[in-house]
């Protein structure tokens, strides 16, 4: 299974910051990279982005994804995207149930499901995201938390064509701390047993992204652990250079 590199640049980013893009494509070009590499830019520059990906017919370097979608594919939802719309900017992907999302924005695991099969109708990927808050963690509740929201978030018809689970434990993300390896393994593993049991032997092949304070010098020992098949980068992927060397500590296989 090829890796994936995923960058989600949250809100952060004005026309200024395609110029990362322009340098993320051309390094891209030069050198290939040894996994798949997404980058999630806010909704704004899906378009831009998308044009520039079309110059220099280096189109493949990267994909771009949206960071959410409504469920409906349109009508009345004031200041709401569809996933109809995010696929016609020039999306392929789109992150559904981030925890700033269902933190911020109040979304329950129902609402995530509805989202993933919206990417699915819309013809997205779904990066479906779980993870646990530091105080269940501490509870030792880490492991059911995460079953319970894979089995409320995640649609029966995910498979590895339409879905991507990332597993980003919240006291994680952007604090600079990350489970230990061990952890995270474990966690992977706890991940992959829930989504065999629950759709079958064919859920093997889905991918298990780990995100929360990856950068460039933890980025080989996490990418390189078992059931790990690759990362969804915050603040690493907003410049190039550091999401260039997340990108660069995936083996070629
Ligand atoms: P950081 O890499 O900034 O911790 O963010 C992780 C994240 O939330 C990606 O979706």
């Amino acid at each position: 299974m090829r890796a994936l590199v995923a960058g989600n640049w949250k809100m952060n980013g004005l026309a200024a910051s395609l110029a990362e893009l322009g340098a993320l494509k051309q390094a891209l070009a030069k050198t290939p990279a040894a996994c798949d590499v997404l980058v999630c830019p806010p909704a704004t520059l899906i378009a831009q982005a998308a044009l520039l990906l079309e110059e220099g017919h280096v189109k493949d370097a990267f994909a771009l994804g949206g960071q959410d979608c409504h469920a409906q594919p349109s009508g009345a939802f004031t200041g709401d995207l569809s996933a109809e719309m995010l696929k016609d900017a020039g999306a392929s992907y789109v992150i559904v149930g981030h925890s700033e999302r269902r933190q911020y924005h109040g979304e329950s695991d129902g609402d995530v499901a509805a989202k993933a099969r919206a990417a699915w109708r819309a013809g997205l990927r779904a990066i479906i995201c779980l993870g646990e808050t530091d105080a269940q963690r501490d509870d030792g509740a880490h492991h059911h938390i995460c079953s319970s929201q894979l089995e409320g978030s995640v649609p029966e018809g995910a498979t590895p064509e339409n879905t991507v689970i990332a597993y980003e434990p919240v006291w994680a993300i952007g604090t600079g701390k990350t489970p230990t390896g061990e952890d995270i393994a474990a966690m992977h593993a706890h991940i992959r047993g829930c989504l065999v049991r629950r759709l079958g032997e064919g859920a093997r092949g889905i991918a298990i992204l780990y995100g929360g304070s990856v950068k460039p010098d933890n980025a080989r020992e996490i990418l390189n652990l078992p059931e790990v098949g690759g990362a969804l980068v915050g603040g690493a992927s907003l410049k190039s250079a550091d999401f260039l060397n997340v990108i660069g500590a995936v083996n070629p296989s």
